[in-house]
């Protein structure tokens, strides 16, 4: 049988999702879900990781389950295509963690760039709590149990996914081949790898208040692209030449439109360098571009928020969706646990073998 493709992924439940995930990673998860090329998919609710950082708020984590779960229904994600399911329910995934740990160093911890930063930007370097240092471990067991051959990620996530197959290449060699060497899927254009908060600044952050949200109504769009959205402050007259870099009305237009709706909305030119030029010699306004752009995400996000407004009615229906994609997760991290306990040698009730070797010794004195 050929090698089955498998994808895992997820999110930590610590606010609700922004178009920043949806470019990034969202929006090709519901391509690839729709591929079939995929013989299963696996989209986990992240919250024990949350948890790593949010300990002393466990609320904050409860109450964004429902949102991120709703997020993922309303882009497309499909329960009859897409296992959904909470990470903190399947037992099997700590387990696993438990025994990764032995596979990886402190210095090696220690010199993850994810981790590195996120230390700082946490403040935990006097003191990091043991959970966190230990996530990237707790990942591997998350992407291994489901034996995922395809992990689509931001580019942040990429030394996760390093991390991981060091874990699968040693623990293969020490205990036999068992887990599946898995590989990061990270998006292909460049501006939709990272994108930045309206106001410019590196990362949408809700405490930045610089996020536009999937769930946001097309009224606090228009207001977050008109109002906040950063462009070039030394364009002030439409016929000032302008700046393209680090203007985001740019960075936006090449993470999310396509030609078509170049020709519908801002009809006269043949592609969207021929807007950045028109741009930099002066003669177009930024309300224009902005108006083009609320278009562009409009026609991306009416049709989330259509079938968000679908499952909201229902909330039930939807921790129901989870319950069912936890079960079914839970089964297949439980045969794989099994078979890391059988390669560990840590099966002894279920090794006849085992038992019949010793009994043979005791029986021979
Ligand atoms: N670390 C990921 C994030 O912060 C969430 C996550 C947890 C994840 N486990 C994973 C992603 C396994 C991919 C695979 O978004």
């Amino acid at each position: 049988m050929a090698k089955e493709k498998i994808i895992l992924t997820g999110d930590r439940p610590t606010g609700k999702l922004h178009i920043g995930h949806y470019i990034g990673s969202l929006k090709s998860r519901v391509e690839l879900q729709n591929s079939g090329e995929f013989d299963k998919i696996f989209i986990m609710i992240a919250d024990a990781q949350a948890l790593t950082d949010n300990f002393d708020n466990p609320e904050k984590v409860r109450q964004n389950i429902i949102e991120v779960a709703l997020d993922y229904l309303s882009v497309g994600l499909d329960p009859a295509k897409s296992n959904l399911f909470i990470q903190s329910q399947i037992s099997e995934l700590t387990e696993l963690t438990f025994f990764y740990m032995n596979l990886v160093t402190v210095s090696r911890l220690q010199r993850n760039p994810t981790v590195k930063s996120e230390i700082q930007m946490r403040d935990f370097e006097a003191s990091i709590p043991v959970g966190f240092f230990n996530y990237p471990i707790s990942q591997a067991a998350d992407i291994t149990a489901f034996k995922a051959t395809t992990v689509p990620v931001g580019e942040d996530q990429l030394p996760m996914i390093e991390q991981t197959k060091e874990i699968v290449h040693s623990f293969n060699r020490i205990y036999g081949e068992t887990l599946v060497m898995p590989e990061a899927l990270i998006p292909k254009n460049g501006a939709q790898g990272r994108l930045p908060g309206v106001d410019g600044k590196a990362k949408m952050s809700k405490s930045i208040g610089n996020c536009i949200y999937l769930s946001d109504s097309k009224e606090a769009v228009q207001e977050a692209i008109m109002k906040k959205m950063y462009t070039d402050p030394l364009h002030i007259n439409v016929a000032d030449p302008g700046h393209i870099e680090g203007n985001m009305v740019f960075t936006y237009l090449d993470a999310f439109s396509n030609q078509q709706q170049l020709e519908a909305y801002l009809p006269g030119y043949a592609n969207l360098d021929e807007v950045k030029e028109h741009y930099k010699r002066g003669g177009l306004g930024d309300v224009k571009l902005k108006r083009f752009l609320i278009n562009v995400l409009e026609d991306e996000l009416a049709p989330i928020r259509a079938r968000r407004a679908e499952y909201e009615k229902d909330i039930p229906a939807v921790y129901d969706i989870l319950k069912k994609g936890t079960e079914a997760a839970h089964e297949v991290a439980a045969k794989t646990l099994s078979e890391v306990k059988a390669a560990m040698k840590i099966n002894y009730f279920d090794d006849v073998e085992l038992i019949k070797a010793q009994s043979e010794k005791y029986q021979r004195n």
